[in-house]
């Protein structure tokens, strides 16, 4: 969903930083070759991704959906030189198409990939991260909080994308669909917990910001 019209969204992208060659290319190839492209964040919410690593500045960065890597990619502009960035996605058949690209930026050494389920991957790997993106299975994105919050620190911030699922949140919820459900306890979750401040930005399909107190 994008709640801004093709005339304002392009207006929106001319006054903003244009999407870096290596991304266009990325944007390109996915378009071609893999299934459902629109999951990709795309130019504009690429660039807004970027803005917020460079303000922040992460040392590490834990990303759950790696797809095929553009948003990888963005957030990894504003880490630190000697930072990772460990990325999960449960899609083998992605792999080889994210290192690709990862080898070809200025990143490479510095990203991760890890191959499997998040539910399982996340509580292996034993870091403190600055900043996290989720954008994976909305079902689970519940446990993923719950996961991540014991790896955050005084001024993480997790960035949480589709949180308007289509708009799905303000309407009647059918009985059996559960991400919807997941969604709707997931904003609740981020706006109510003690330890984080929340805003929720209507950018494209609704994106979060939590900074961890
Ligand atoms: C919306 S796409 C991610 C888009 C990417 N962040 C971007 O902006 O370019 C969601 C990805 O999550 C992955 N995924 C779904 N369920 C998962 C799970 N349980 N564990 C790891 N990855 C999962 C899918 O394979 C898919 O590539």
């Amino acid at each position: 969903m994008d709640l801004l019209s093709e005339e304002i969204n392009n207006y929106v992208k001319k006054h903003s930083q244009a999407e870096p060659e290596l991304l266009q290319k990325l944007n390109r190839e996915t378009w071609q070759k893999v299934l459902v492209p629109r999951m990709l964040s795309g130019h504009l919410q690429g660039r807004i991704l970027s803005m917020i690593s460079k303000l922040i500045h992460p040392k590490n960065i834990l990303e759950i959906g790696t797809y095929t890597g553009y948003s990888a990619l963005c957030l990894a502009e504003g880490m630190q030189n000697d930072g990772e960035l460990h990325t999960i996605d449960i899609n083998e058949e992605l792999y080889d198409f994210q290192r690709k690209y990862f080898d070809e930026s200025d990143f490479g050494k510095q990203i991760f990939q890890h191959l499997g389920n998040a539910m399982d991957i996340v509580p292996e790997i034993d870091t403190v991260f600055d900043l996290v993106f989720i954008d994976a299975d909305k079902f689970n994105y519940p446990n993923y909080l719950e996961m991540i919050l014991p790896k955050l620190k005084t001024g993480s911030v997790i960035l949480s994308d589709n949180v308007l699922w289509s708009g799905k949140v303000v309407e009647k919820v059918r009985r059996d669909d559960m991400d919807t459900r997941a969604l709707l306890q997931y904003n609740e979750m981020l706006n109510n917990h003690p330890q984080l401040e929340t805003v929720l930005l209507p950018i494209r399909d609704g994106l979060t910001i939590s900074r961890f107190k």
